[in-house]
């Protein structure tokens, strides 16, 4: 009873959550991507509404139901990601970049469909470096002083301790989370390690909503202790 009167640990926070996959068209039937389910971010959305946040949850390509009360913005490209998360951030208090953003995408998209000319030739494909959005947002003057609290993510395939940690300080974010291998793509359950600059703690293996449940607390533990 106690629990049902104590404030919520996200009340008064408004979050942004990017999730899933980007898909960058080649021509208008084929593109590239990444794989990524979108589990982990909508148990974060999830998570964080029933934390008490207003949660807007910017989601690329991904077959997952819109969880309860969040507001939901559907992307295609890394580049309609960083627009709409631009959009949303200045009323954002904490973003959270869950998303599996295409590193790359073609330096020009067809506006008709790629056709086999008969000979056996094949086309070649030129790219061009994306935005990061994480970084973008992390670099804002709302993020610098302290009133949009930014945490990424990070697969790995190998030294996670250490990629993970160099990655948090090249984005310049308070809190960098890393999928605990072996790929947990579009699995149920996962284990996270938490590296920020007192050092890394790992959440031990659940499954994705228990560790959204653990990482939102976390994150509210932090902002108690930023914003005291
Ligand atoms: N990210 C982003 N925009 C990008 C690339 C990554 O917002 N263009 C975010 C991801 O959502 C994640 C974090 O940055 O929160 C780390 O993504 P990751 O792919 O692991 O790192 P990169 O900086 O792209 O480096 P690399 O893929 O080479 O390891
Ligand atoms: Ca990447």
């Amino acid at each position: 009873l106690a629990a049902f009167f104590a404030p919520k640990l996200l009340a008064g926070q408004q979050v942004l959550i990017t999730a899933g996959p980007t898909f960058e068209a080649i021509d208008p039937v084929r593109g590239i991507t990444n794989l990524s389910s979108g589990k982990m971010g909508f148990a974060i959305a999830r998570a964080a509404r029933e934390a008490g946040a207003e949660v807007t949850l910017v989601a690329g390509p991904v077959h997952l139901p819109t969880p309860r009360g969040v507001r939901r913005l559907d992307v295609v490209s890394a580049q309609n990601m960083l627009e709409t998360v631009a959009g949303q951030a200045q009323a954002a208090t904490v973003f959270i970049a869950t998303a599996a953003v295409a590193d790359w995408r073609p330096a020009t998209s067809a506006d008709h469909k790629i056709k086999k000319d008969g000979s056996g030739a094949v086309p070649a494909l030129a790219f061009v470096e994306n935005p990061d959005i994480l970084a973008t947002v992390a670099q804002s003057p709302r993020a610098r002083s302290g009133q949009l609290y930014c945490v990424g993510f990070a697969a790995e395939s190998e030294n996670l301790l250490e990629h993970a940690s160099a990655k948090r300080q090249r984005k310049g974010v308070p809190l960098l989370v890393g999928n605990i291998g072996p790929a947990t793509f579009g699995q149920d359950d996962n284990a996270l390690l938490l590296v920020d600059a007192d050092g890394h703690r790992e959440l031990p293996r659940a499954s994705k909503v228990e560790l959204a449940r653990q990482l939102v607390a976390e994150i509210a533990r932090r902002l108690r202790h930023t914003r005291a």
